[in-house]
């Protein structure tokens, strides 16, 4: 089967995706501003209704910031078949946990049209483990989103046996809906950016955990030198300090080398139930509303 497309064989196919939360409905809106339709499935049909209202709301002012494309829809299917009937892509974008994407992937697998691409949005498991019951490996990848529509590059990553025309072929046509790819030329958990940016975290935490400097130290030296709005401390206390130890703790599981001090002081903050932001205190405190 050949996974080859141009933008003009695809731009008036649908695009499925599968989970309507954060991530699912945000990927949703980026494949609708070319004018095309969105299907999303999801079993809580609350969840899949307030991904439909989110895209109609949020679309219009992507296509304008753009200044090119067309307002597309979402559109909730409440059938496996049904969303997938047409596409040229399906997108995974349900919890992290493989006991629920590998089931996914088998039903997706079993009613797809021939030629329809596979892409999960996992951020920490490679395609290539959750892959058992697709029959064709040549037209699975990972495809990796961060936070559309204000932080638009996608990590690319092939399972150990993805077509290179269908890499080449998303590595074309992405760009047409306001995403930039970027791929991982060798397997790699965190791909490239979370990676990195997992590096700095852990540097940052371990210059605290040493006595080195105080967590507005760090955040004050990378927003006067790189002009970010919020420096690495801040950013995880927005995320969740429960959040940034399980990607740690995972980042350790793989690689026994890296520092326990990072860890540990994450450790410290966590049981005392300062989780950042969401808690009212991490690093910081914030005045709960
Ligand atoms: N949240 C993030 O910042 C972020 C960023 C990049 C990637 N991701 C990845 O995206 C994926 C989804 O994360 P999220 O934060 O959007 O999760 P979420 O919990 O917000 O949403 C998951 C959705 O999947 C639905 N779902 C559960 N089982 C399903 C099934 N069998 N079929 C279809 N839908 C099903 C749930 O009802 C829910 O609406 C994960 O793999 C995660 O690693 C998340």
């Amino acid at each position: 089967m050949s996974y080859s497309f141009t933008f003009e064989q695809i731009e008036n196919r649908p695009v499925a995706v599968f989970g309507a939360g954060t991530l699912g409905r945000r990927i949703a809106l980026m494949f609708a501003s070319r004018g095309g339709t969105s299907r999303i499935y999801d079993p809580n049909v609350e969840q899949a209704r307030a991904a439909v209202e989110y895209v109609a709301q949020t679309l219009p002012g992507v296509v304008d910031q753009r200044g090119s494309g067309a307002v597309g829809a979402a559109e909730a299917h409440d059938s496996i078949p049904d969303a997938l009937d047409g596409a040229w892509l399906a997108v995974e974008a349900v919890p992290e946990r493989l006991d629920i994407k590998i089931p996914l992937w088998g039903q997706i697998d079993a009613v797809a049209p021939a030629d329809t691409i596979f892409a999960t949005n996992s951020s920490s498991y490679a395609s290539r483990l959750m892959d058992k019951h697709i029959r064709d490996k040549a037209r699975f990848c990972n495809m990796h989103f961060y936070m559309p529509p204000t932080a638009n590059a996608v990590d690319l990553m092939s399972d150990g046996e993805t077509s290179r025309e269908l890499l080449d072929t998303l590595l074309t046509v992405l760009p047409e809906f306001g995403v930039y790819p970027f791929e991982a030329r060798k397997e790699s958990t965190g791909f490239i950016f979370n990676r990195v940016w997992a590096a700095i975290k852990r540097e940052s935490l371990e210059v605290v955990a040493e006595g080195v400097a105080r967590p507005e130290d760090v955040d004050g030296m990378f927003k006067l030198n790189w002009h970010m709005p919020a420096g690495p401390f801040q950013m995880m206390d927005s995320v969740g300090l429960d959040v940034v130890l399980d990607i740690e703790d995972h980042y350790a599981a793989e690689n026994p080398n890296l520092p326990a001090g990072p860890r540990e002081l994450l450790h410290r903050y966590v049981d005392a139930g300062k989780l950042g932001v969401k808690t009212g205190e991490g690093f910081y405190t914030y005045p709960q509303a």
